[in-house]
């Protein structure tokens, strides 16, 4: 396959032939739109650092979820702030935990696909995802919260588990208890290899969960690694994990290709808060166009390997399929 012999440019030269040999596509059905809920009636504050991506309380979400449906977006990840903040993170598993009431509320008005995140950096007043024992977060007996979370979740209505806290042996936990209450049916998307990024800035600021004191160096992954990320993935499906997620995305499409290569199961990929408000930010002050860079880096996060993508995208690119 030499020049002159072989021309790439001949299946170039018109739309329709450039249509003939595309190798991906995006649906709607690729994307989950990440969203946030608050306590309080009537709220839809617009966060700062992300245009576009709102925090609701939940008569609004139900609004956004409705219209979501219209869209044919059909699936959304959902993150609470809670009413109050405790050490333990207890606000994450009550019963009529902010969570919990928006996803009872948005099962009971729309077909969506509610996929819950479990963690309990929002819920927790020093900001780490897990129980604390001095200035470490202690991986075992933060496995006993994790679980609670997940089953009141389940209980609720969630039709999808999420844990992204990045404790060891989490899934299992989860999968466990939820065997064990009737939930067998319910899957786990685990935040496989979720790394220690600052690419998670602005969410943070969203959801109120910045670490009050150090980093989550000692639990989410080194950016510098991605032979480690197989062994993540490995571990969660041992542990039962039905889909695995790499994040961010962008900066990590090798990974989201390795891991996509290594196991025959359904990969996930999260354009996470700070990739999407470098868009933004950058289409503001006119130096890229918004609505290009959004569809090739979702489609580049497509053909790198991810059978699904969270973005707070997931309306803007549903309304242009
Ligand atoms: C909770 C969690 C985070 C994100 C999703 N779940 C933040 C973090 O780990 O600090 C980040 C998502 C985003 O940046 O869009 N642990």
């Amino acid at each position: 396959m030499e020049f002159p012999i072989y021309r790439p440019r001949r299946m170039r030269r018109t739309k329709l032939l450039r249509r003939m040999i595309k190798e991906t596509y995006l649906t709607p059905y690729d994307f989950v739109y990440p969203t946030f809920v608050v306590p309080g009636k009537g709220v839809k504050e617009e966060i700062k650092s992300m245009p576009g991506a709102y925090r609701f309380s939940v008569d609004k979400l139900v609004e956004e979820a409705k219209e979501l449906q219209k869209l044919n977006v059909n699936y959304m990840i959902l993150f609470g702030i809670p009413e109050t903040k405790d050490p333990e993170g207890s606000g994450a598993y009550g019963k009529d935990g902010i969570i919990q009431r928006a996803v009872r509320a948005i099962k009971d008005a729309t077909q969506l696909v509610m996929i819950t995140d479990v963690c309990m950096c929002e819920y927790t007043s020093h900001g780490h995802c897990g129980i604390l024992k001095g200035e470490e977060v202690d991986n075992d007996a933060t496995l006993d919260s994790l679980a609670l979370i997940a089953l009141s979740q389940a209980e609720a209505g969630a039709d999808i588990i999420a844990p992204s806290d990045m404790m060891d042996g989490r899934v299992d936990a989860i999968r466990s208890i939820l065997d064990e209450n009737n939930f067998s049916h319910i899957p786990i998307l685990s935040y496989a290899a979720k790394y220690s990024s600052a690419f998670y800035g602005p969410f943070r600021e969203a959801a109120e969960s910045t670490p009050q004191f150090g980093d989550r160096k000692s639990y989410q992954m080194d950016p510098a690694n991605g032979r480690e990320a197989l062994r993540e993935v490995t571990l969660d499906l041992q542990e039962g994990a039905d889909i695995v997620m790499v994040k961010p995305a962008m900066p990590y499409l090798d990974i989201i290709r390795m891991v996509k290569d290594e196991f025959d199961y359904p990969v996930a990929a999260y354009q996470v808060s700070g990739e999407y408000a470098m868009i933004k930010a950058g289409a503001k002050m006119g130096w890229v166009d918004e609505a290009k860079i959004m569809l090739e880096s979702l489609t580049c996060i497509k053909r790198a390997g991810a059978d699904i993508i969270l973005t707070y995208f997931a309306k803007d690119i549903a309304k242009i399929l």
